[in-house]
């Protein structure tokens, strides 16, 4: 039987802001969605978190999202969470609704492609470390040469609103000029932050190797499914959301530069 066309939000959330780039391209491709986010900025970052911790927020977030937000699937918009707490969200989160990561859509974007033969990974410390992306990359196409580097200080580096200068430049060129991504074909931006910086990569690589990042692929995916579940709304969008469990100025400000517009952040402190 087919399910309901459902106008109840699509919840997304992040260690941060690095996820709006994310809820961006969903709210832009679907424009009935209406957009619950939650940016955990109070624990930020996760991308040198353990396990367990990071296990520990998702679940208050995603709680808070099905059960207070009544939201009808989630998708953890960070690759760090995607990496270490999707299968724990999938099998034991509260609530019977599709959660989604933003790691197997690049997988099998990448997979798909033929011509890729050596692929490069840029992300957090705890994404590198999980081995989720070689793993399943491999899992799909065990020819592939996979290369991968943490790059830790892009994303506090991004924060901070520098990009398109002399201090990005010279990070970005000291991390890819590393000897391992001599030849790759494609390189994967595995932390959501990395998009505002696209344009600097492509520079560096003179437009010869292929980016992959979690927004367009993702929301694509999303609503490939929800046509095919039934799940897309038919209404008009109710107002997006997007909360934060610490507000600072600095947030404030960034926010908007991570949205692409400009865009209101509420404080929600989630309880334990
Ligand atoms: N947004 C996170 C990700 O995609 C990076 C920031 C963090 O370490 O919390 O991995």
């Amino acid at each position: 039987m087919k399910k309901k066309a459902s106008s109840l939000p699509i919840g997304v959330f992040d260690s941060g802001i690095g996820g709006l780039t994310v809820a961006h391209a969903i709210s832009k491709l679907m424009p009935n969605e209406t957009i619950i986010y939650f940016g955990d900025t109070a624990h930020l970052p996760y991308g040198d978190k353990s396990p367990d911790l990071i296990h520990s927020f998702v679940k208050n977030i995603s709680k808070f999202l099905i059960r207070k937000e009544k939201c009808k699937s989630v998708v953890i918009a960070c690759n760090t969470a995607s990496a270490i707490s999707y299968e724990f969200l999938r099998d034991k989160h509260v609530g019977n609704v599709p959660i989604f990561n933003v790691i197997d859509p690049i997988v099998e974007a990448i997979s798909e492609d033929k011509q890729i033969t050596k692929v490069g990974l840029i992300a957090t410390k705890t994404t590198v470390e999980s081995r989720v992306y070689q793993e399943k990359l491999k899992r799909r196409n065990p020819d592939l040469k996979i290369e991968v580097l943490a790059t830790p200080l892009l994303a506090p580096m991004i924060e901070e609103g520098f990009s398109q200068d002399k201090i990005s430049n010279t990070v970005i060129e000291n991390y890819l000029s590393n000897p391992k991504f001599k030849g790759i074909d494609a390189l994967i931006l595995g932390c959501t932050h990395y998009v505002l910086i696209a344009d600097e990569i492509n520079e560096f690589f003179q437009g010869k190797v292929q980016l992959f990042d979690s927004t367009d692929i993702l929301a694509l995916k999303l609503k490939d499914i929800f046509e095919n579940e039934n799940m897309l709304s038919e209404k008009k969008r109710q107002e997006n959301k997007f909360y934060v469990s610490d507000l600072t100025k600095g947030f404030e400000d960034s926010a908007s530069r991570f949205y692409g517009q400009s865009l209101k952040l509420v404080l929600k402190k989630l309880k334990d």
